[in-house]
């Protein structure tokens, strides 16, 4: 860690001003205008300045002492117009800042296919939290972890080259994140503290040191990306947890922080990051509020608001600074979840829902945690004068009747095939998410009266169909093998579902069938495979019932309102599927598998008049196929009754 690299080099960034200056005159002249909210004439732009203090351990915001207190809060995991109101109640409680990763598989879904609005408007996010009275904290990545689909790398990367290296310095990596931040920075240049804007700390990579295969090199590649967008116009600064063998790839010239959460000695946090940086500020730039649940851990994961409380008052009485993390945790809606690979349990898919036990609830409504952290912030800050409502019980709309409408085993369905002799796996086939059903025929008589299927590696799920019977189901997690009759001709089928790529250390997770399927010990050639990325299932909803009730299927049905409101789907007598509203996929339910029994519905996907709910069932439908909603989510609610 060298202190000088840190400061501010005054005659760059006064040229760097000259030119921005002369940029945003342009820019406006242009017709359009930078945010009213950044509140800083041009020509006190040059006064902004945010460093770090080595002599008195302290960040300076235009040469003064400065402390922040941020929430983590992620635009991509809640509609567009909920952003304003969670950024305010975060200020609400007494913070100053938010913190966000920013999520490349979002923003560039398909190589070259840059998308910066709607939901993935970051800088209408950077101009609302600047009007909302918050610096920002910038974590883009470009790996992110943030249990989300590949560490919020776009999975079209295992395509650009076969051996891909991730995550070092491997040049077709390189080259996607030079285009990348090529688009990213040039938006976000103008929102960096020093000019002008809301963003004091860019994240260089995330938990590097974590990483198996850590370079320096990759990281030092990465600052001087970077730097060359933002010069010294916002502090550089690292994550890793509080351990030396994670603080193994800190470098120069990026602050290095570390992680972690209540039941965690402080002073002894603080001191792993005093290893690295023995001078400069205190930053606990992930201080966990609650924690992630995968699916089939017996409840929510949760930890009480007097433990987040009592680390966060030490944390306060040092001088630390601290991002909370989450403060708004939302949800994983669409197929963008993540998953973990534990040594014992295997592959962990996390859940939908994204609450992580935060401060504000996966609807943005304030916890008893939000008013005990509010609690605490008045003994350290004046708290702005924002009234916020007590958590509200949402609305119960009448119960829904489904239609059965039409299986994936439908001509009408099926989409044309693509044809090979081996598997093919999602990325090869172009299709990141969803669903792929392989389709093959038995040509060889089996030499086995029970013949046992055997799939090495089946990502992540599948359902075995012999001529459209159901025969039993592989899941990665505990069993690739099934024992079954099958006999020449018979058309053998696997539904295959992508659960969602690990974003944690084993992440060359790429999906489907790979590299084969045994059958009884024979390798089975010649598939058929048929696409279900379910992007838009607004064609599904139009279709006619075909009366084939065959899973997995659609169910189809619509919801009159004249107030759209938000609300919970009881989904506890469905098994395992997708819901859709209106087009918008809700995320995935479990229900035999659990703890999350019900799904957020955010009323921005609902509209007045008629909705269209379709669920896409894999299993089993309760007998009435009806959707019932409730008041309040579920998940947690199973929980506190085992209290
Ligand atoms: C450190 O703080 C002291 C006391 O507030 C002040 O006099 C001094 O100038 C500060 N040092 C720097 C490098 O700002
Ligand atoms: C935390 O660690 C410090 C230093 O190792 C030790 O002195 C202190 O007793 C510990 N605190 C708790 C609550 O365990
Ligand atoms: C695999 O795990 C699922 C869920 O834990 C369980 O329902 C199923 O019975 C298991 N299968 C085997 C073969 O263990
Ligand atoms: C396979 O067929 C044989 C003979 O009909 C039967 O006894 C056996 O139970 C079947 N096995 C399975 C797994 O269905
Ligand atoms: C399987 O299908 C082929 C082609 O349709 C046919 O020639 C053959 O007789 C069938 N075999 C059996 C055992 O039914
Ligand atoms: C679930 O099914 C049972 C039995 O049919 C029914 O009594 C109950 O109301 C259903 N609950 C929901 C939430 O749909």
């Amino acid at each position: 860690m060298s202190p000088s690299k840190v400061r501010v080099n005054l005659t760059r960034v006064f040229v760097f001003i000259l030119i921005l200056t002369l940029g945003i005159i342009l820019y406006q002249n242009r017709g359009k205008t930078l945010s009213a909210s950044l509140t800083f004439s041009r020509s006190a732009i040059k006064s902004r300045t945010f460093t770090i203090d080595f002599t008195n351990d302290t960040f300076l915001m235009d040469g003064k002492p400065f402390k922040f207190v941020s929430g983590e809060f992620h635009y991509f995991r809640t509609p567009r117009p909920r952003w304003r109101d969670i950024l305010r109640k975060i200020r609400a409680a007494g913070l100053n800042a938010v913190s966000t990763y920013v999520e490349w598989s979002s923003h560039e879904a398909t190589p070259g296919g840059y998308n910066f609005g709607g939901d993935n408007d970051v800088e209408h996010f950077m101009t609302l939290a600047a009007k909302e009275g918050l610096y920002v904290l910038l974590r883009p990545g470009p790996f992110i972890c943030g249990e989300r689909d590949f560490g919020g790398l776009p999975p079209w990367l295992f395509k650009m080259k076969e051996d891909i290296r991730l995550r070092q310095n491997d040049p077709t990596y390189q080259h996607y994140i030079v285009k990348w931040y090529q688009e990213l920075f040039t938006r976000l240049q103008k929102f960096m503290y020093g000019n002008g804007g809301p963003i004091i700390m860019v994240q260089i990579e995330n938990e590097f040191g974590m990483h198996d295969q850590c370079d320096p090199q990759h990281a030092m590649w990465l600052r001087d990306l970077i730097k060359s967008y933002i010069y010294d116009t916002a502090v550089l600064y690292s994550i890793d947890p509080p351990h030396r063998r994670f603080q193994k790839c800190v470098i120069d010239g990026v602050y290095p922080s570390v992680d972690f959460g209540p039941f965690q000695n402080v002073t002894r946090g603080f001191k792993a990051q005093r290893l690295v940086a023995p001078h400069g500020p205190l930053l606990n730039a992930e201080f966990y509020t609650g924690w992630l649940t995968h699916w089939g851990e017996r409840t929510m994961q949760f930890v009480p608001p007097e433990e987040v409380i009592k680390s966060l008052v030490q944390m306060l009485d040092m001088g630390a600074n601290v991002n909370i993390y989450m403060f708004f945790g939302g949800t994983n809606f669409g197929f963008k979840n993540g998953a973990n690979f534990d040594k014992k349990k295997g592959y962990l898919p996390t859940i939908t829902s994204y609450d992580y036990d935060s401060p504000l609830d996966e609807s943005g409504d304030p916890t008893d945690k939000y008013f005990a952290i509010q609690d605490v912030m008045k003994g350290y800050v004046t708290l702005p004068n924002i009234p916020v409502a007590r958590s509200t019980m949402k609305k119960v709309f009448d119960t829904v009747f489904l239609t059965p409408t039409v299986s994936v085993f439908d001509a009408q369905l099926k989409p044309s095939p693509v044809m090979a002799n081996s598997p093919l796996t999602f990325e090869q086939l172009g299709q990141n998410y969803g669903f792929v059903l392989y389709e093959t025929v038995v040509t060889e008589t089996p030499y086995c009266e029970t013949c046992r299927l055997e799939v090495d590696n089946i990502k992540d799920r599948a359902q075995v169909f012999i001529n459209e019977e159901f025969a039993g189901s592989i899941y990665r997690a505990n069993s690739t093998d099934l024992v079954f009759n099958v006999t020449v001709n018979q058309t053998l089928s696997l539904f295959v579902e992508n659960m969602g790529r690990i974003n944690h250390d084993k992440i060359y997770d790429q999906k489907g069938i790979l590299p084969m399927v045994l059958l009884d010990n024979e390798e089975l050639l010649g598939w058929k495979m048929y696409k279900f990325p379910l992007d838009d299932v607004s064609s599904i909803e139009l279709l006619q019932p075909t009366g084939n009730e065959k899973y997995p299927m659609f169910f189809t049905g619509v919801l009159i309102n004249s107030k759209p409101m938000d609300t919970y789907l009881d989904m506890r007598n469905w098994t395992k599927g997708v819901v859709f509203v209106n087009g918008n996929n809700l995320g995935r339910y479990w229900s035999d598998m659990g703890p999350q029994y019900s799904l957020f519905l955010p009323s921005e996907f609902l509209k007045v008049g008629t909705n269209r709910i379709t669920i896409f069932e894999l299993e089993r439908a309760p007998p009435n196929y009806a959707v019932k909603f409730s008041p309040q989510s579920l998940n947690k609610i199973l929980y506190d009754d085992e209290e």
